[in-house]
């Protein structure tokens, strides 16, 4: 099963439900539908009502973060996994990059996975080196460490999906090379192998992900699916990615 998985941060009014009933018509027709599965972040205003919308469709609607307590708490502006549920998110990323520079720690994130898992919402956990620690050769150790410090085997690794999106390639138009990509996505997967004792859960890929280079990652078997933020804004973009992976 692969998955597209669209990020859109600070983005969407209601009507921007346009561009989801684009894609869940484009989704719900295409012979390879049952290939892979469409996931999309709006924002948290947005939840609710576009939940509702695609209650009994084809795509899920997810949240891009959710706060480190499970229920209620007297933390202004925190909204956790157990409010995020029930109003019909099924899916939340945890980690994202834009969290961690705003100050989401190890602790904090280990958490948001626990916490968001035991509310049955299934987590989308964001890795990524930055541009220095790239330059330095330091992306394996960054990637590690991420994962090692946060998932534990305890946690249920069918509801885990890790996104790999290298902080330089967020939003600039840059992507690793055919190799690099290959090398460390195999990598992610033999330390998840071994956090979990087990099989890897799935693998995606994030950053500048669009129509045109979705066909060279394709390439690469071990990715199970992208995280994808500036083309998720678009229907067209959005359709594209997924009519480009599969020709
Ligand atoms: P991008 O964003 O596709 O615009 O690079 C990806 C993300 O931040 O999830």
């Amino acid at each position: 099963m692969k998955f597209f998985i669209g990020n859109w941060k600070m983005f969407g009014v209601p009507k921007s439900i346009n561009i989801l009933n684009k894609i869940n018509s484009f989704y719900s027709k295409d012979k390879n539908r049952n290939k892979y599965r469409v996931i999309m972040t709006p924002p948290y205003t947005l939840i609710e009502s576009y939940a509702k919308n695609f209650k009994n469709k084809k795509i899920s609607i997810g949240s891009q973060n959710c706060y480190q307590k499970e229920q209620f708490s007297s933390d202004t502006a925190a909204v956790s996994p157990y409010m995020l549920r029930s109003v019909g998110a099924k899916y939340t990323l945890v980690g994202h990059s834009d969290n961690r520079g705003e100050g989401d720690t190890n602790a904090m994130l280990k958490d948001k996975v626990k916490y968001a898992l035991k509310n049955n919402l299934k987590v989308v956990f964001c890795i990524g080196e930055n541009k220095s620690e790239k330059k330095n050769k330091k992306t394996l150790n960054v990637l590690k460490n991420q994962l090692t410090k946060v998932l534990e085997k305890k946690f249920n690794k069918s509801n885990i999906i890790v996104a790999y999106e290298p902080i330089w390639s967020i939003g600039t138009g840059k992507i690793p090379t055919l190799l690099e990509l290959e090398k460390t996505t195999i990598y992610i997967k033999k330390v998840l192998k071994n956090i979990f004792k087990k099989n890897s859960p799935a693998v995606l890929y994030g950053g500048s992900v669009d129509g045109s280079n979705v066909k060279i990652f394709k390439e690469i078997k071990e990715i199970d699916g992208f995280l994808i933020g500036g083309a998720s804004k678009s229907s067209k973009k959005f359709i594209d990615i997924i009519k480009n992976y599969y020709r």
